[in-house]
C-alpha cells in the first residue's frame, strides 16, 4: 500500500517546540519516504478560536517559513494554505450530512477549547474535526503524523470514512496516526498542561514576549536562556526522568535527549548530584545550539517572499488536482452529479 502523508497545523501564533518535537519532526523524516506528503498551514482551522483578522496573514506567513526552515523540502511535499483548497471544505460540507452531533460535542479537544474561550461557542468550532477529516481524506490520505492530543480526531475521521463507505460503496482507506516520541511536550509553566500557543482569554496573546510557558522556534538566545530558567521544577533535588512523580523535570529531560539526541539514562546519569541550575543552564545551550541553523534557513526564506509564494501556488494547484478527483468520486457516490 503507497503511504500519502498529511498534516497540517493551525496559524494561531508563531511555532513552538511541542509543534517542532510532536508533529514536524515526524513530517521531515516521512516526506522521504511517503509517496505523497502534503503539509497545510489551517487557516480554516485557525479563525475558530479567537484571532486578530488584521496580523492573521502574518501568521500564516510564520508558519509556512517555519514549516521550510525545519526541512519541508517543496521538492518532495506539498506545501499548502487549507483555504486555498476549497475542496477541503466542500468535502467537509458533504460529511456534515452522514456525521452524528453527538460524535462531536463529546470530544476533550472542544470541551477544552470551550473552557479556554467561552464566548467562541459555535459551529465550527463544534465542526472543526470534520474539516480535519475532510482535510486528510480529500487528498486521500493515509497516514497522519500528529501528537497525541489529536487521536480522537483521527478516530473519528475514521468513523466518517467507514460511515460513507457503508453509504454510498467503498471510497476511503483506513487512516492510521503516528505519534513521535515527544507526542506530548509539556508547559514550561505547568507540567499538567501541555505546551500551547493558543491564546488564553485575557491573558498574553500567543507569540508575544511575556509568554513564558512555550519555546518559539524564533525565541532568540537570550530569551530562551530566561524561559529555561524560570521554567516550574518538581520537589526535591534530584534529577531523573519519572512522569508521575517528577512531571516538570521529565518533561525538560524529553526536550534535552530529543533535541540533543542523547540517551535519557545518559542524561540521568550525567547531572547525578548536579543542581536544577547546572541541568537548566546546560538544557538552555542545547535549545540555543538546535535552533541557531533554524533560524539562519528561516531568516534566507523570509527575504525571498517571491520564492515561498511560488512554492505554496505551485503545490495549491497540484492539491486541487488531487482533492477535486476525491470530490467528484464523492459527489458522484452521493447523486450530486
Ligand atoms: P495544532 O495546530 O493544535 O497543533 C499542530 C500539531 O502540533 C502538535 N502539538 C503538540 N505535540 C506535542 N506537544 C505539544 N505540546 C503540542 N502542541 C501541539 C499537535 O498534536 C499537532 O499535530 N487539528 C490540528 C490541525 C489539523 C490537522 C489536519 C492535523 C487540521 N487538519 C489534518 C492533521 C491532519 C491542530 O489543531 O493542530
Amino acid at each position: 500500500m503507497k503511504t500519502r502523508v498529511f498534516s497540517g497545523i493551525r496559524p494561531s501564533g508563531k511555532l513552538h517546540l511541542g509543534n517542532y518535537l510532536g508533529a514536524i519532526k515526524n513530517w521531515i523524516e516521512l516526506q522521504n519516504s511517503a509517496h505523497q506528503s502534503i503539509f497545510a498551514v489551517v487557516d480554516y482551522h485557525g479563525i475558530t478560536t479567537p484571532y486578530d483578522p488584521k496580523t492573521f496573514q502574518q501568521q500564516i506567513m510564520d508558519v509556512v517559513l517555519d514549516y521550510l526552515a525545519a526541512g519541508i523540502d517543496p521538492d518532495k511535499a506539498l506545501l499548502i494554505r487549507q483555504s486555498k483548497v476549497p475542496q477541503h471544505t466542500e468535502l467537509a460540507w458533504l460529511f456534515n450530512t452522514i456525521t452524528p452531533v453527538s460524535w462531536l460535542d463529546r470530544l476533550p479537544t472542544y470541551k477544552e477549547q470551550l473552557e479556554k474561550s467561552p464566548k467562541y461557542n459555535h459551529m465550527g468550532l463544534l465542526d472543526y474535526p470534520v474539516l480535519m477529516a475532510a482535510d486528510i481524506l480529500a487528498e486521500k490520505s493515509n497516514l497522519v503524523p500528529v501528537g497525541e492530543d489529536q487521536m480522537p480526531h483521527i478516530d473519528l475521521a475514521n468513523e466518517i470514512a467507514k460511515k460513507f463507505n457503508s453509504m454510498f460503496g467503498q471510497t476511503f482507506e483506513p487512516v492510521k496516526a503516528k505519534l513521535t516520541e515527544g507526542a506530548r511536550i509539556m508547559s514550561l509553566q505547568d507540567a499538567s498542561k501541555k505546551m500551547s500557543k493558543t491564546p488564553q482569554s485575557g491573558k498574553v496573546a500567543a507569540g508575544q514576549a511575556g509568554d513564558e510557558s512555550c519555546i518559539f522556534l524564533v525565541d532568540t538566545p537570550d530569551t530562551i536562556r530566561a524561559k529555561i530558567k524560570r521554567a516550574v521544577t518538581d520537589s526535591g533535588k534530584e534529577i531523573y526522568y519519572n512522569d508521575e512523580e517528577k512531571p516538570a523535570i521529565s518533561n525538560l529531560i524529553t526536550i534535552f535527549h530529543l533535541l540533543s539526541g542523547k540517551e535519557i539514562k545518559n542524561i540521568e546519569a550525567e547531572y547525578e548530584g548536579k543542581s536544577y541550575v547546572d541541568f537548566k543552564n546546560d538544557l538552555a545551550e542545547v535549545v540555543v545550539e538546535f535552533l541557531k541553523p533554524f533560524q539562519t534557513k528561516r531568516k534566507e526564506f523570509e527575504d525571498n517572499p517571491k520564492m515561498v509564494l511560488e512554492i505554496l501556488e505551485k503545490s495549491e494547484e497540484e492539491a486541487r488536482e488531487l482533492a477535486s478527483k476525491t470530490l467528484k468520486e464523492v459527489k458522484e457516490k452521493m447523486g450530486l452529479l
